[in-house]
């Protein structure tokens, strides 16, 4: 595995590449991998002549309240787990590569960003549309490749490679949990045992209200008030930020759920902010009130 931290040398091996005709498939992270990145980068491999992964903490999308000073990161880890996936290139810059002294220029769709994690984190996705902007100029993908956990940031990323013409094939891929149903996620190191085992709420609870959909139950309030009453079981829920029932591809709150819906959640546990959701898909049969629902994974068509 080769290991490059110059934007330049990156972007003159990628157009070796491209020279050669092989494709490239690029996994984007902040490190500290486990399971779901390995997930996304087994993909990767399996689709393309060439698999990049970057490996950057990227300021820009945490707010000064918020967690990047203490972010996890074990790079040693990483590129052993890496290598063990035979990952033909690691792309670790430095901060000072990527942002160098009065950078000033963003990326920022708007209508999405301001949406669901938006609310709670300013600027959050203009960081993230900005920095995943620089890494495809620099990495050059053919296809790029993005974990279902962080749904709003698939459906951004989507759009913006659409608005801006990006020549770059976006691929979701399926949420990665841990036994009980917790998403996988870097953040989940921050909790301790007893708020690990709280945790589990979140995916039960998804789990839960897609059955309740399922059931034929598709208005909003009726479902919001379920899943706020099945995650208000848990004591250590200390914030409920969202939770309800959204439309797939604007993010807005659906009345009923209709074609393909997203049920979402946000919350606090002790301090750890965390995030997951469920696709469902109802076909409702017109002039009947039953209804044929299956989850469905969100892919890139
Ligand atoms: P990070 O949180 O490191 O996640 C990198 C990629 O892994 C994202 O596409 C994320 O959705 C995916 N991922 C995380 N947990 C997953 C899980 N349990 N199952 C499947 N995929 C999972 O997301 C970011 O970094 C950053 O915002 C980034 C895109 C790198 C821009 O800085």
């Amino acid at each position: 595995m080769e290991i490059i931290r110059i934007p330049r040398i990156m972007q003159d091996t990628a157009k070796g590449h491209s020279l050669r005709g092989r494709s490239i498939g690029f996994v984007p992270t902040m490190g500290a991998l486990h399971e779901g990145h390995l997930s996304l980068v087994r993909r990767a491999k399996s689709e393309n002549d060439i698999t990049v992964v970057s490996i950057f903490v990227n300021p820009l999308q945490f707010s000064p309240s918020e967690d990047f000073e203490r972010y996890p990161s074990d790079y040693e880890g990483d590129s052993k787990k890496l290598k063990g996936e035979e990952v033909d290139i690691l792309f670790m810059p430095d901060i000072t590569m990527i942002y160098p002294e009065g950078f000033s220029t963003h990326v920022e769709v708007e209508n999405l960003s301001e949406k669901l994690c938006g609310l709670f984190r300013p600027g959050h996705f203009r960081g993230v549309t900005t920095v995943v902007t620089k890494l495809f100029n620099v990495v050059k993908p053919t296809r790029a490749y993005f974990g279902q956990k962080d749904f709003q940031q698939c459906v951004i990323i989507k759009k913006m490679v659409r608005h801006l013409n990006m020549d770059i094939e976006v691929v979701v891929c399926p949420t990665i949990r841990e036994s009980d149903g917790l998403a996988m996620s870097s953040r989940n190191s921050y909790l301790n045992k007893e708020e690990r085992r709280a945790a589990s709420v979140i995916s039960r609870c998804l789990a839960q209200t897609i059955e309740l959909i399922k059931s034929g139950i598709i208005d909003k309030e009726h479902i919001k008030r379920f899943m706020l009453a099945k995650l208000s079981e848990e004591p250590l829920v200390t914030e409920i930020q969202y939770a309800s029932v959204y439309d797939a591809e604007n993010l807005d709150e659906v009345e009923k759920v209709g074609k393909e819906a997203i049920v979402a959640i946000a919350l606090k546990i002790g301090s750890t902010r965390l995030i997951d959701n469920m696709l469902v898909k109802v076909l409702i049969k017109p002039g009947e009130e039953s209804r044929d629902a299956a989850e469905s994974l969100y892919t890139d068509t």
